[in-house]
């Protein structure tokens, strides 16, 4: 058993300031704030500018992160990047990241996890510093999924916003009751048509005939999708509490994908925690996929609602399908 205990050191978000309502939705395709806002729980979203990439929301929650926490830049050894919207294909936005801020020759990487990206990462960094590979890592959650978004797709286009989340990982000091306890990460690779980028890739290189069939865009089977969603949800919170002897009511605050408010609420139930114990901003946020969580997160701590000490449950799921969750006390 490893004796190294890793904790989340600080978190900070970052989102454009471009709001997209559903009133602005109700004039691009035939939907109504009423409809969204039942089925979704979503408001408004926010939307990067078209010469924004995404290593610049990064880069924004990253130089918040460095306002925050008593850490000097140099120190950092690792930049682990979450994220389905990177700056381009190849090189990684994490190597951009790193370039930008000044970080020479440090590793640094992107994961491809879909919206369960953040706790993919988590869950690496966490191995990297208990293994004595790294010392103090940044993990980053960055979507810009407004640029892979079909806008005449009135079925996922109404679901998706831009943000980005960034966390410091480091070595928890002896006494310390700050802690990630625990993580589980999965996949279920037979499903992955179901949500799905298809062309631009290998598999359907980008052509005349990709870009005007719409096929770099999110292509999602929302039924099915939101049906494996409820159940892997469930599942990832359910487990982590059980495989570490707590329940629902041992958690202060459960922290969720916030892709479908109905999700959210039957992922609680399921883990037996209570409705006022659940962190949402899907209202003002929308779904950012991988920034999801460590906007809620970070948006909580900045307004007091959480505090050092309290028990947490991050639990998510996406393309992939991956699903997953984490175990923390902050
Ligand atoms: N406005 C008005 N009507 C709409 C809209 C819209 N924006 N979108 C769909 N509808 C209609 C459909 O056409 C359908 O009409 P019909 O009954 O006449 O055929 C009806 O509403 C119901 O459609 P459903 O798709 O069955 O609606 P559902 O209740 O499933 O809600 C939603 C759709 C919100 C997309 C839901 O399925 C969902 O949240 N799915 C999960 C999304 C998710 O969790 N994604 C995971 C991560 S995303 C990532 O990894 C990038």
């Amino acid at each position: 058993m490893n004796s190294t205990k890793v904790k989340l050191a600080g978190i900070c978000s970052y989102a454009p300031e471009k709001v997209l309502t559903n009133e602005d939705l109700e004039e691009i395709v035939d939907t109504s704030d009423e409809w969204i806002r039942a089925r979704t729980g979503m408001k408004e979203r926010r939307i990067s500018d078209k010469d924004t990439p995404s290593s610049e929301l990064a880069y924004g929650a990253i130089s918040k992160l460095f306002d925050q926490v008593d850490i000097k830049k140099k120190e950092i050894d690792l930049i682990i990047v979450a994220t389905v919207t990177p700056d381009n294909p190849f090189p990684s936005t994490a190597a951009i990241l790193q370039h930008k801020l000044g970080l020479n020759t440090i590793p640094a990487f992107d994961i491809s996890a879909g919206c369960t990206g953040f706790i993919y990462a988590i869950s690496i960094a966490k191995q990297f510093i208990e293994n004595g590979n790294s010392n103090n890592a940044i993990v980053v959650g960055v979507e810009e999924l407004t640029k892979i978004t079909n806008w005449d797709d009135r079925s996922t286009c109404v679901l998706f916003g831009d943000g980005a989340g960034a966390a410091l990982l480091t070595k928890a000091k002896g006494g310390e009751i700050s802690e990630i306890i625990d993580t589980y990460i999965s996949a279920d690779g037979k499903y992955g048509d179901l949500l799905i980028q298809k062309a631009g890739g290998s598999k359907m290189p980008a052509s005349h005939k990709t870009v005007d069939e719409n096929l770099h865009t999110v292509y999602m089977e929302g039924n099915k999708i939101f049906k494996s969603a409820v159940k892997a949800m469930g599942h990832a919170a359910v487990k982590i509490l059980k495989d570490n002897g707590l329940t629902g009511e041992d958690v202060d605050w459960l922290i969720p994908h916030q892709a479908n408010m109905r999700i959210i609420a039957s992922t609680a139930k399921r883990a037996k925690i209570k409705p006022n114990k659940v962190i949402t901003n899907i209202e003002k946020f929308g779904n950012t996929s991988s920034a999801s969580i460590p906007l809620a997160f970070a948006e909580a701590v900045e307004e007091g609602q959480i505090k050092r000490g309290d028990v947490i449950v991050l639990d998510a799921f996406g393309a992939g399908l991956t699903w997953g969750s984490v175990l923390l006390r902050y």
